[in-house]
């Protein structure tokens, strides 16, 4: 948690009493917005509005089937689908063959090229001015700000690859969704 400029300094008693009013603003905000992402975890899925589940699309238009995919993409494996609005999403194929949890938006968070894989150096590597992350899409090096996008992934009983919002925490740092 941030604390406010000048908070180690021992303030009057005066000003004591504002910073504790804005300490308490401040704490309020990010409880207040964490109940509606978490609230909305526990919607149905598919309930056919959005941030429902969509299926991911092959460059075809297709649906993804996971049993197809999983044939043709082995461990470690990130490669591109169609996934929300439209973005160009990386499905990751863990090491015991199966579709990752979470799938990774390509956009660059810097001026938003499409971030290539690049497996050699186990990083996305975004062609127009050097922006560097990790295997999860985590920023290792700038001039982006922000790690890549995450959705959750999750496989339906006909075999499709879906696609929702991630709204909750970003595992990688810890830190709100941005793009949420
Ligand atoms: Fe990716 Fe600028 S758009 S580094």
């Amino acid at each position: 948690c941030l604390l406010p400029d000048g908070w180690e300094e021992p303030p009057s008693q005066s000003k004591r009493d504002t910073m504790n009013l804005l300490l308490a603003a401040t704490l309020t905000l990010p409880v207040a917005g964490m109940v509606g992402p978490y609230a909305a975890s526990f919607m149905p899925p598919s309930s056919g509005g959005s941030g429902g589940p969509q299926a991911a699309k092959d460059r075809l238009g297709n649906d993804v089937r996971a049993s197809a995919w999983l044939e043709e993409h082995g461990p470690g494996d990130r490669s591109l689908v169609q996934g929300l609005q439209g973005d160009a999403t990386y499905l990751v194929v863990t090491e015991s063959r199966e579709i990752e949890r979470f799938a990774i938006n390509s956009i660059c968070t810097h001026l938003g090229c499409v971030v290539p894989w690049n497996a050699a150096e186990n990083k996305f590597i975004c062609p127009c001015h050097g922006s560097q992350y990790d295997a999860q899409g985590k920023k290792v090096r700038g001039p982006a700000p922000l790690s890549l996008a995450l959705a959750h992934t999750s496989v339906s009983d006909s075999d499709v690859v879906q696609l929702s919002p991630w709204t909750e925490t970003d595992f990688r740092d810890g830190e709100a969704p941005w793009w949420a």
